[in-house]
């Protein structure tokens, strides 16, 4: 979606859609000129006591013909004392979704009622809600599929065929063909010229986000890792990084044992691809991204059930959420030294997989006596850790979708934090809660290490039922040397069915945002 600035006043801009932001405690008197271009519905609709400003409230007026808005629409926030950023971010995707309801593919969003509320920091997020709204997963429908999808709706038995009238759209029942995807948004005002630079960031961000979300929502036999690692090569030449793909010769010589041992049951290759932003000092220590890029997780011989085993395409989340992340990094030019490390496998029960009762040796040399070969995750992130921890890095953030068990503990409002730094797990809470992507710790003490004792080898892969999300932790933290490192368990939160208005069900994108509110924090010092 493009997003661009426009410093005027609201009632001057035509557009198709202008979407009005009305804190509660604001004077209403303030709307006079863009109430009386829409007929006058609002101050018709206070004095009816319809209107008041609360969330959720809502007027629609349509213009007078003239150049100006053709439908101005007030969006009532709240009292702008308590508008977060998070609330402006959903305002942005609700102007969205009036959008797609009106079936218009671009529209103006008007923040300047709310005053000094309109600072940076939600100006960004309410880009960021316009551009994430605007997210669609399209690409693999068929033109005639598109439009309503009547075929679908027929063959489920749930409507009746001979109500539809055939054509699509124009009948009694409603409108259901696809609203055209909303493709420009301008955000407008008197006092928009500071507006610029948040834009422009939460605009990348989001976009960033979108992309790790299309990567996500390719299905398994798209996004291979040859997939993810060519994705990673377009990125690196869109915004200027320098990419490294690792095959399995190369990982055979930097002696890979645990990332190697969860391919061989498959006929896809394995990828570590690595990928740097060079935005800081020359020989400045970088900070360390690393996604977990399972693209298909079937459990290897320790089968998964088939209920849900589809969703476990997004098995490869965290891996996404770094490239959108590095995307949105090279795109801004931020100024911090970013390498992102995705070791990507498929975990399938081909004829040579690894077996329950395996012992595979990891880079960091430790053995590994292979349990269940569904805890593959923490192999292949161990072997990625311990090439990260090699490069001296200031800091080293891992995510992934790694244990069942996280959504237990937590379900899907917050990821999972676990580290060694009480500094880096603080600084992550707080970029958590900026970006809405929030997360919440869980503790690492040594305890729960005794839980991966191994009779045969070093340790073993998994650590019995009780605190799983932990005792992955623990497993990883073997593998990450002296540098400070924090893990973020996004089993819950990577996809699912939230109900916002900026997200769709399905893929989320999290945590791309929340590593990028770092990566800036930490770029701006
Ligand atoms: N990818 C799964 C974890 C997962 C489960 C993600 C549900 C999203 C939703 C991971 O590889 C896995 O299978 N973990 C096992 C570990 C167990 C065998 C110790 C699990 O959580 O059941
Ligand atoms: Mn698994
Ligand atoms: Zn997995």
């Amino acid at each position: 979606m493009r997003v661009e600035v426009v410093p005027r006043d609201p009632e001057t801009v035509a557009t198709p859609l202008m979407v009005v932001l009305v804190a509660s405690d604001r004077p209403f008197e303030e709307l006079g000129a863009l109430d009386r271009m829409a007929g006058g519905v609002l101050g018709r609709a206070v004095r009816a006591g319809d209107f008041r400003g609360r969330k959720g409230d809502r007027v629609l007026g349509y213009g007078d013909d003239r150049e100006g808005p053709d439908r101005v629409l007030f969006l009532g926030v709240g009292h702008s004392a308590s508008l977060t950023g998070e609330g402006l971010r959903r305002a942005g995707g609700s102007a969205v979704r009036a959008a797609e309801d009106h079936r218009v593919s671009s529209l103006a969003l008007c923040p300047d009622h709310l005053g000094g509320a309109a600072d940076s920091s939600r100006v960004q997020a309410a880009a960021e809600g316009l551009v994430l709204a605007s997210w669609r997963f399209a690409e693999l429908v068929s033109p005639d599929h598109r439009d309503g999808g009547e075929a679908l709706a027929e063959s489920d038995g749930a409507t009746d065929a001979g109500d539809r009238g055939g054509t699509g759209g124009g009948t009694d029942v409603g409108d259901e063909r696809t609203p055209p995807p909303v493709e420009a948004a301008v955000l407008v005002g008197r006092r928009a010229a500071p507006w610029e630079e948040p834009v422009r960031i939460g605009h990348a961000f989001a976009e960033g986000e979108n992309l790790a979300r299309t990567l996500q929502a390719r299905p398994g036999n798209v996004a291979t890792p040859s997939h993810l690692a060519a994705e990673a090569e377009r990125i690196a030449a869109e915004v200027g990084l320098e990419c490294e793909i690792l095959g399995p010769g190369e990982m055979e010589a930097e002696r890979m044992g645990a990332l190697l041992s969860v391919a061989r049951g498959s006929r896809e290759e394995p990828r570590l691809i690595v990928l740097r932003h060079r935005g800081g000092d020359g020989g400045a220590p970088p900070l360390v991204l690393v996604g977990k890029g399972l693209t298909f997780d079937a459990g290897g011989i320790s089968l998964k059930p088939a209920k849900g085993m589809e969703d476990m395409k997004y098995d490869m989340s965290g891996g996404a959420a770094v490239l959108g992340a590095m995307l949105a990094a090279g795109r801004l030019g931020l100024a911090a030294n970013v390498t992102a490390v995705v070791p990507s496998s498929e975990n399938l029960p081909g004829g040579s997989a690894t077996k329950p009762g395996d012992v595979v040796r990891s880079r960091a040399g430790r053995t590994i006596e292979v349990i269940n070969t569904d805890a593959e995750g923490r192999l292949i992130l161990a072997d990625a850790l311990h090439y990260a921890a090699g490069w001296n890095p200031a800091a080293i953030v891992d995510c992934a979708t790694l244990t069942g068990a996280c959504v237990i503990a937590l379900g899907h409002h917050r990821s999972a934090l676990l580290g060694n730094d009480e500094t880096l797990l603080a600084e992550l809470r707080a970029a958590g809660d900026r970006a809405a992507e929030p997360c919440w710790p869980l503790p690492l003490d040594g305890a729960y290490r005794r839980q991966l004792k191994s009779e045969v080898a070093d340790l073993k892969n998994v650590g019995g039922r009780p605190a799983g999300t932990i005792t992955a932790a623990c497993f990883l933290s073997e593998f990450t040397g002296s540098a400070p490192w924090a893990h973020l368990d996004i089993a819950g939160t990577a996809y699912g069915k939230p109900k916002k208005p900026y997200l769709r069900h399905g893929p989320a994108g999290v945590p791309c945002r929340l590593l990028l509110e770092w990566v800036r924090e930490r770029a701006g010092r």
